[in-house]
C-alpha cells in the first residue's frame, strides 16, 4: 500500500497567495466590467533592465550557433556569474565570500524551501510571526511540527514581531537550533540594524544554531547604516546561510534566477556533536537534484553587475520605492499607522480590524488587492500588506480609490 505523507494534512487548505488569487478570480468573474488593481503578491511589472535584455539577446544568439552552443552548464552556476556575485554583492561590502560558496538557482523561494532537507527532523525551529509562509509550510511538509492549533503549529518557537519591538523579533528565551530571519522583511518591510543582526549571530554561535537569512529585498535598502548581508557581521560566516534573488532587484520574477550562499565554514552537527560542513552537503544536493539555470538567464543576471546594469537596477528599485512613498503618504493621510516602504517595497498597515474582512472590503469596494496580514501568522492579524510593485499609474489610481473608500 502506498502511504501518503500525512504531514500535508496539517497544512492550511491553500497557500496564501493561491487563496488570494482564488478570491480575486471569483470576484472578477462576478464583475467582469471592474478593473482590478493588484497590490497583493509582490510581483514586478516593469520590463527587464536594457543591459539584461541585451545580454539575453546575445546569449540566445550564441545558443543558435554550433560553435558557441552550450548544453548542460555547471549545476552551481557558471563561474562568470558566481565571480560577479562574490565580488559585487559581498567582497565590495567587506564580506569575505568566495565564488565557491555561491550556488546559483532558479529562485529563493525554492532554496529556502529545499535547504531544510540538510537538517534532521528533530530540531527546534524558530520562526518569526508574521512570516513568509514558505518557511513554515515546508517544515510542516517535512514533519517538523505538530498540528496547527488556532493558527500556530505545535512544536515551533514563534518569534513575535510586533509594533512593540519594531517588528524585529527578540532573541528566543529557550535554545533553538534553526532560525529563519528575513530583512528587509517580508511582510512587514522592517529592517534590522547591524547591532540587531550581531545579537542574532552571537546567539547562533553560543547555541551552535544556524540562521537562514533571506535577503531577497536588500536592493531596496537606501539607509547607508543598514547591512545588506548577514556576512557584514563578524562571525556570521560560521552560522548563517544567505538567500538572494534577482526577482525584485532586476525584475526577474518571470525570468528566474537567484542564489544561495553557503560558506565553507558553516557547520551543522551530528547527534554526537561532531561538526559537518554544509557547503559540500548543499553541493551534493544541488548537483543531484538540480541541473542549473539556463545560460541566457545567467548572462542576463551577470549584466546586472555591469556599470549600466547597476544604474538601471538602481533606477528600477528607486521607481518601486517611489510607489511605496505614495502608498505610505496615502495611508498616513488617512490616519493609519504603518511601517516599511522606506528601505523595502512592502508597506505594513495597521488597519485595526480583521485582516481578511479588510481585504474583502478593499477588493469589493475599491477593486484593490492587498495581502491580509493574518495570512502571514497570528501577529499579522489586524494588518494588511501592500506591495509597491506595480506601474505608477496603477498605484496612483489605487490610492485615489482607497482615499474615497477609507476616508
Ligand atoms: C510575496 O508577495 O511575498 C512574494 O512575491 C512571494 C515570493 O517572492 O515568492
Amino acid at each position: 500500500m502506498i502511504r501518503v505523507n500525512e504531514h500535508y494534512a496539517k497544512l492550511q487548505s491553500s497557500y496564501l497567495f493561491s487563496e488570494i488569487a482564488k478570491r480575486v478570480k471569483a470576484y472578477q468573474a462576478e464583475h467582469p466590467d471592474k478593473r482590478i488593481l493588484r497590490l497583493g503578491i509582490g510581483d514586478v511589472t516593469e520590463p527587464l533592465p536594457p543591459a539584461c535584455v541585451a545580454a539575453l539577446h546575445q546569449a540566445v544568439d550564441e545558443m543558435a550557433s554550433r560553435s558557441s552552443f552550450r548544453g548542460y552548464g555547471p549545476e552551481q552556476g557558471y563561474d562568470f556569474l558566481r565571480e560577479a556575485i562574490a565580488r559585487n554583492d559581498f567582497q565590495a561590502r567587506g564580506a569575505e565570500i568566495t565564488p565557491q560558496e555561491i550556488f546559483v538557482s532558479d529562485g529563493a523561494k525554492c532554496d529556502t524551501a529545499n535547504i531544510q532537507e540538510l537538517f534532521t527532523d528533530k530540531l527546534t525551529l524558530a520562526i518569526p510571526d508574521p512570516v513568509y509562509p514558505v518557511y513554515v509550510d515546508t517544515n510542516v511538509m517535512a514533519g517538523r511540527t505538530g498540528k496547527c492549533v488556532k493558527g500556530r503549529y505545535k512544536g515551533l518557537v514563534y518569534l513575535d514581531s510586533t509594533e512593540s519591538n519594531g517588528f524585529v523579533p527578540d532573541l528566543p528565551e529557550q535554545p533553538v537550533d534553526l532560525i529563519y530571519l528575513c530583512f528587509p522583511n517580508n511582510p512587514t518591510g522592517a529592517t534590522a540594524t547591524r547591532e540587531q543582526l550581531a545579537a542574532w549571530v552571537r546567539y547562533a554561535r553560543e547555541n551552535r544554531a544556524l540562521i537562514l537569512f533571506d535577503a531577497a529585498y536588500e536592493a531596496f535598502i537606501r539607509d547607508p547604516a543598514l547591512p545588506h548581508s548577514i556576512y557584514e557581521i563578524e562571525g556570521a560566516r560560521d552560522v548563517a546561510i544567505e538567500f538572494r534573488s534577482f526577482s525584485k532587484t532586476a525584475g526577474f520574477t518571470g525570468t528566474r534566477c537567484a542564489y544561495t550562499v553557503v560558506p565553507t565554514s558553516t557547520m551543522a552537527y551530528t547527534k554526537k556533536g561532531e561538526p559537518v560542513a554544509l557547503n559540500p552537503m548543499w553541493n551534493r544536493r544541488h548537483t543531484t537534484k538540480f541541473n542549473g539555470v539556463a545560460y541566457p538567464v545567467q548572462r542576463a543576471a551577470e549584466a546586472v553587475y555591469s556599470a549600466e546594469g547597476q544604474a538601471q537596477t538602481r533606477a528600477l528599485t528607486d521607481f518601486y520605492l517611489g510607489n511605496a512613498a505614495r502608498i505610505r503618504a496615502a495611508f498616513t493621510e488617512l490616519g493609519y499607522s504603518l511601517t516599511g516602504g522606506e528601505n523595502s517595497p512592502y508597506i505594513w498597515v495597521n488597519v485595526g480590524k480583521d485582516s481578511w474582512k479588510f481585504f474583502d472590503k478593499l477588493l469589493k469596494r475599491a477593486q484593490v488587492v492587498t495581502t491580509p496580514g493574518a495570512g502571514f501568522g497570528r501577529c499579522g492579524q489586524g494588518y494588511i500588506r501592500i506591495s509597491a510593485f506595480n506601474s505608477r499609474e496603477n498605484v496612483e489610481e489605487a490610492m485615489t480609490r482607497l482615499r474615497k473608500v477609507l476616508k
